[in-house]
């Protein structure tokens, strides 16, 4: 991809509104955003955005970059596909596509393909919902309370009873490395290693397309319409694929994440059925897990949106144990957690159908603190009556204490605990610290001593990653090339070096810090100046890196005369003496 198209992407993209996409940004102070680092676990925001000069940094795990990078390191993609999907996102039209390789022109091509299959299968299944054969599958969906609206809003549809009808129809239009990799067919092994003949994956199921978090249909889920152990699992995802990781994925998030970031909540369910009803209710900022517990993957994803979740699993055993092991990941990862618990046994999707919109919104109301939820949860699985119990009680909650990052909350936890099971608080204040916690240490306590830059050098840094054609810019390369000897020495001398000798503008300044250390400073300075540059603060700088030359070297004068007096060597103490008084008099007119 020529860098010319590269370059006036980056020109009409705005940073802060492209990251802004994946993460929350806080303005913190006039062009500067903030929030929590999407590249490494933290708690306190210390990932930096600089509208002006279009770029990020972070404090915490050293990442940073411009837009590209960004959007390079979220998608895990090459560069000109940063390139190509930033230019998407501000609607600029794309040159034709080249790839730095053939493997990465194949793998995309597959991509693209894998896609566009699953669009048509989505489609296919949309259309087959409609058929004579869906009767039975449209009474079910109708007798769940399931809506016209719903079916086209999460484009549910119908797999036929069929092992051949859906290979034929997309067989020619597909190839065969497609339809198979699409894992919408299975095949057996023939016994030689060779994969025998395609059949459908999916028969005589509903089925629910799985999106990415751009809408874009992935995979699917199918839920069979019998009961009976001939008719398989009661739900059939499909396989792992190039599109598509199980617990990489959160259900609905393409739907929800509008209302999740407006709510500044989300709320967490179990079972697509009961997404689907959560929603259709006007409860749009709800996501499924799917059935399994929260990925560390998921986390992050839904980091991105919010930090704040409800947490609505069924109230069976699979549910409660998902529900806390979801807690504590969350929990680990930061997250405020709330728990609901519905009555009667009720799933959210039977109970929003069978109670209402309202009563559900009263539950949701009533949410307890996740501490809350797991004290009562002890209490049910080992009341709390004899020693014995309340020993097997406290070691299910110790865990979950030592979980939780910031320290008084967890005292706090410890001790709502004591009290609700009537347990001595300093005994369990004890236990809890005996558990030894191996706390993640602050990667930021880690990072090495930061070099120490002048006001002047931070001065030169700053004008020479301004953009081409800025005056101040000029004079700093032009004095920096002509007088190498300003900034020999200094500890930002190859950051000076690399800065000035580039012709274009310096599209990531980042690629050239030596260490994590100089990356660092070296975004402190950047984020501090966006305003102008004057001709005449470059000359100042320029001076004082002059003078301060002057002085190193008059110190290190100072030091060799006194030694080579020691020594009594007179011919080296008159040399040194005519460069001091030469120095001494530049320093004075300087
Ligand atoms: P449930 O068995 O609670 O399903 O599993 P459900 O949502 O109540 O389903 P309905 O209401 O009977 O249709 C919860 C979730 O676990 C996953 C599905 O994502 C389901 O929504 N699951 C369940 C599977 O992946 N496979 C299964 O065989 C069963
Ligand atoms: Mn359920």
């Amino acid at each position: 991809m020529a860098d010319g198209f590269a370059q006036s992407v980056k020109q009409q993209a705005d940073i802060v509104r492209i990251i802004g996409e994946y993460i929350r940004l806080n303005r913190s102070g006039g062009q500067s955003f903030k929030g929590l680092c999407p590249f490494h676990k933290e708690k306190t925001p210390s990932f930096n955005v600089q509208a002006a000069q279009q770029f990020f940094h972070c404090f915490g795990c050293g990442q940073s970059g411009d837009v590209f990078t960004f959007v390079q390191k979220m998608e895990n993609i090459s560069f000109p596909e940063a390139v190509r999907s930033v230019a998407q996102k501000c609607g600029i039209p794309l040159p034709k596509r080249e790839f730095s390789s053939p493997e990465e022109a194949q793998a995309s091509r597959l991509r693209s393909k894998l896609m566009e299959i699953h669009e048509q299968a989505c489609l296919y299944f949309e259309e087959q919902l409609q058929s004579p054969e869906a009767a039975r599958a449209r009474e079910y969906l109708t007798g769940r309370g399931v809506t016209a609206e719903a079916i086209r809003e999460f484009r549910i549809g119908y797999a036929p009873d069929s092992y051949s009808t859906m290979r034929d129809r997309f067989q020619s239009a597909f190839d065969e490395e497609v339809l198979r990799g699409s894992g919408l067919f299975s095949s057996r092994d023939q016994g030689d290693g060779a994969a025998g003949p395609m059949y459908a994956r999916f028969r005589k199921r509903i089925t629910f397309p799985i999106r990415n978090e751009a809408g874009r249909v992935i995979a699917f889920t199918a839920r069979a319409l019998d009961n009976d152990e001939k008719a398989g699992p009661k739900y059939l995802n499909s396989p792992e694929t190039p599109l598509y990781t199980k617990g990489h994925v959160l259900f609905n998030l393409d739907k929800a994440k509008q209302a999740i970031r407006q709510f500044e909540f989300a709320l967490l369910v179990e079972g697509q059925m009961d997404c689907i009803s959560v929603y259709m209710a006007g409860i749009t900022n709800v996501l499924a897990t799917s059935g399994t517990a929260f990925t560390e993957a998921q986390v992050r994803l839904l980091g991105r949106h919010t930090r704040q979740v409800v947490v609505n699993f069924d109230p069976d055993t699979a549910g409660a144990n998902a529900a806390e092991k979801s807690i504590a990941l969350l929990i680990e990862e930061g997250f405020s957690v709330k728990v609901v618990t519905l009555e009667g046994g009720l799933d959210p999707d039977r109970y929003v159908r069978e109670r209402g919109t309202q009563a559900y919104i009263a539950a949701l109301r009533g949410a307890r603190r996740h501490s809350d939820y797991l004290i009562e949860r002890a209490r049910t699985l080992f009341p709390p009556v004899t020693p014995d119990a309340k020993v097997k009680a406290l070691n299910f909650l110790l865990p979950h204490m030592q979980h939780i990052p910031s320290r008084i909350a967890r005292d706090e936890f410890a001790a709502d605990a004591a009290q609700k099971l009537a347990i001595d608080s300093a005994l369990l204040r004890q236990e809890l610290k005996q558990a030894a916690f191996a706390r993640r240490t602050d990667v930021r306590s880690q990072s090495s001593a930061a070099p120490g830059w002048s006001e002047a050098e931070k001065l030169l840094l700053r004008a020479l990653t301004l953009p081409i054609g800025d005056p101040a810019r000029d004079a700093a390369r032009q004095r920096l090339t002509e007088e190498p000897a300003l900034y020999e020495g200094l500890a930002a001398a190859s950051l000076l070096a690399a800065f000035a000798a580039a012709e274009e503008a310096i599209s990531n300044p980042f690629a050239l810090a030596p260490d994590e250390a100089s990356r660092h400073l070296l975004a402190t300075v950047l984020m501090k100046g966006s305003q102008e540059i004057q001709l005449e603060q470059v000359e100042n700088a320029c001076q004082s890196l002059r003078h301060s030359r002057l002085e190193r070297r008059q110190r290190e004068l100072r030091r060799s005369l006194a030694e080579a007096e020691l020594r009594n060597d007179a011919i080296t103490v008159q040399e040194l003496m005519a460069e001091k008084i030469a120095l001494d008099r530049d320093l004075r007119e300087g």
